[in-house]
């Protein structure tokens, strides 16, 4: 292992709040530094938020606040989550930054001044109401290729067919409800096809094997350049010798880390080259399955061509479940890491996260029952019990004092749980957590069997020196069991080197034993998980959800409805439309407002007899259509009925033709 470890999480985003699928990731990482640190490894771990790009300018003016202002309300906000878990970063900083400016600008040069950047003009949507360029999530409209509808400006959710916004039917701007224009515009690429040689030798070892198999398809077909400029309006860095464009948020977001170094670095008297330029430095970036590209392809070549270190590894994850279900907020399966908090314990996710977690990048379930049993059964039942029935009989019953071990059988099963710490440390160092977490469980179950053979509570009636015996035999294991958890459980870990007056545990401190101390009264170290808390987090969560108005994108305002003039009309003639079998010819009566004909696409359900006489609902300003068999003059409003086709809504009796239906 390298003398210095620089270890990231991928950045959130500044205009969404954390939840747990986030947590996932923070506490996958935080668990590898500190367990580093306590091997005396320099290993330090920086995040920050990312805050470029247009979903963020344009959240920001949808609140009627400046994207500075958004940034650092969600910076706070972010801080108080992921620490909340007990994340401990060296710095949380922010990609809007003057260091992240001048590094994006160094590497800009640099790839620059060795020919890796083009430009190229390209068409893109861009809506003539909002006046900007639309990112293709800003566009919405019908699949090309199944007509599945609503479907975003890249792909098709339905039948997964990839085109660009151009190709896609019927599209709109997502803000504005305008179809939007192609426009031109010339953009700078950054050509990473000059790294495809490199990359194919780069992803081999820095990437796990899974990840580096899906990226070789990708590397056996020539590697396209990435564009990596925008055009304003845009909230991000403008990029330098041109007016009104930007780096793209993907160009700057990654140099965050850096960003998050260097000013580390600038407060703590350290030197920026060593954590980035020194080759005996390793850099560890935790991600999760979405973002890989961005990682392993392009993130890797700027900084090769930029003269900085490349990743030691890239770690990717896979997605938090909950309940088996992708979370979802109307399903209740979305837990925001907030609302964990204010119910539950944040030692217990991290216990629980970590027993499942390994190097593979299958999803994680979350599920709540067995989220609770485990904790309850194995953190609580199994480990914390040995603390409380140990030390409590200890402290309460006897002088408190931890005596040496002498029979054969304590020594035995101290010594066996010291044995574990070359496997469970591999465990860590191999970011298989779970086997970390099997082990120290089996030293726990050895521990439980001592205790109960021994019997202590009778014991003690007639052997009080034997006793104690045993009851250090137990303390002693259960404070091995804390420095293997300690990674996992640092507040717990500091409770018990209170409880035996320890200076704070680092690795090796599971070699001496505690001997001839007293420890200190027994406090309550954790308790059960109470079916009632998650019940009520999942309730706040759902409550929360309901207040929030669903898409008021959706919404019209009053004004757009009155626009539509809606008048009861009464059926006059009803009449076959040769050559059209869904349609049927109607000349309406509309009172004072004389009489209009329609084409209406109801024959399906109704016939002259049935509809001649009725009244009907009729939007009548609508501008005239032309049609093959005549004019349409209105319109005749009807449910959709999928079952039978459409049903015309009828207007009560009372109601005579040309009132206006409010
Ligand atoms: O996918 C995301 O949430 C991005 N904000 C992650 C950025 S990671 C890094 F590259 F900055
Ligand atoms: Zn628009």
């Amino acid at each position: 292992m390298s003398s210095k470890m620089l270890v990231t999480t991928a950045l959130p985003y500044a205009n969404g709040d954390i939840h747990i699928g986030h947590i996932l990731e923070h506490i996958q990482a935080d668990i590898w530094c500190r367990f580093h640190r306590m091997q005396g490894i320099d290993c330090r771990f920086f995040c920050a938020d990312d805050t470029h790009g247009t979903p963020i300018m344009v959240s920001a003016q949808a609140q009627n606040i400046t994207p500075e202002q958004l940034i650092a309300k969600s910076y706070d906000n972010h801080y108080r989550d992921l620490t909340g878990f007990l994340v401990e970063y060296d710095n949380y900083y922010t990609t809007n930054s003057e260091e992240n400016k001048q590094l994006i600008y160094e590497i800009y040069e640099a790839l620059k001044n060795k020919n890796h950047i083009e430009t190229k003009t390209i068409q893109q949507a861009y809506c003539e109401h909002d006046k900007m360029f639309l990112p293709d999530r800003f566009v919405k409209g019908t699949c090309p290729k199944c007509g599945a509808k609503e479907q975003f400006g890249d792909a098709c959710e339905v039948c997964s067919h990839t085109y660009s916004t151009a190709e896609l039917k019927d599209s709109y701007c997502t803000l504005c409800k305008n179809p939007p224009t192609q426009k031109q515009s010339e953009h700078l690429f950054f050509k990473l096809g000059d790294f495809q040689d490199f990359l194919k030798a780069w992803v081999k070892d820095h990437t796990q094997s899974e990840i580096s198999n899906k990226l070789n398809e990708w590397l056996d077909q020539d590697l396209k350049s990435w564009d990596i400029s925008r055009d304003k309006p845009y909230f991000g860095f403008e990029i330098p010798g041109y007016k009104e464009k930007y780096f793209y948020v993907w160009v700057d977001a990654p140099v965050g880390y850096m960003a998050s170094t260097l000013n580390w670095c600038n407060k703590n008297d350290q030197n920026f080259a060593d954590w980035w330029k020194n080759k005996d430095t390793k850099i560890y970036h935790f991600i999760g399955k979405d973002i890989v590209y961005f990682h392993t392809l392009f993130w890797p070549a700027m900084l090769e061509a930029s003269g900085f270190n490349t990743p030691e590894k890239v770690f990717v994850h896979g997605f938090v479940k909950v309940n088996g279900e992708k979370m979802s907020k109307s399903k209740g399966t979305f837990i925001n890491a907030k609302t964990f908090l204010n119910h539950l314990s944040p030692e217990y996710l991290r216990y629980y996260y970590a027993s499942k977690l390994s190097l593979n990048v299958d999803d994680l379930d979350l599920n709540l029952n067995d989220f609770m049993s485990r904790v309850n059964s194995e953190l609580v039942g199994k480990i914390t019990n040995l603390a409380s029935r140990g030390a409590q009989m200890l402290g309460k019953r006897l002088d408190g004092i931890v005596v040496p071990l002498k029979s054969k059988e304590a020594k035995e099963l101290v010594q066996m749980a010291q044995s574990k710490s070359e496997i469970i440390a591999k465990a860590y160092t191999d970011l298989n957590f779970h086997k970390a977490l099997t082990e120290i469980r089996t030293i726990a179950d050895e521990a439980n069997k001592y205790f109960d053979q021994k019997q202590p509570w009778n014991l003690i009636k007639e052997d009080p020196e034997s006793t104690k015996e045993v009851l250090s035999a137990i303390i002693n294991v259960f404070r091995i069991i804390t420095i293997y958890l300690k990674p996992v459980l640092p507040s717990y870990a500091l409770q018990v080197e209170k409880l035996f007056n320890d200076k704070p545990y680092t690795w090796d401190d599971t070699k001496h034993l505690l001997e001839n101390k007293k420890i200190n009264e027994y406090t309550h170290l954790m308790g059960r998980i109470d079916k009632k808390a998650i019940d009520a987090m999942i309730e706040e969560e759902k409550s929360q959800t309901k207040e929030k108005p669903k898409k008021t994108e959706n919404f019209i305002e009053i004004d757009d409805f009155l626009k539509v003039d809606l008048r009861v009309g009464l059926v006059e003639i009803v009449e076959p439309v040769e050559g059209a079998d869904k349609l049927l010819k109607l000349i309406i009566d509309l009172g004072p407002m004389g009489k209009k004909q329609v084409f209406a696409g109801i024959k399906s359900n109704y016939s002259e007899e049935t509809l001649k006489g009725k009244l009907v609902a009729t939007v009548v300003n609508l501008k005239p259509r032309k049609m093959k068999f005549g004019v349409s003059e209105a319109m005749v409003l009807a449910g959709s009925g999928k079952k039978g086709g459409p049903r015309v809504l009828l207007p009560d009796g009372e109601l005579k033709p040309g009132d206006k239906i409010k």
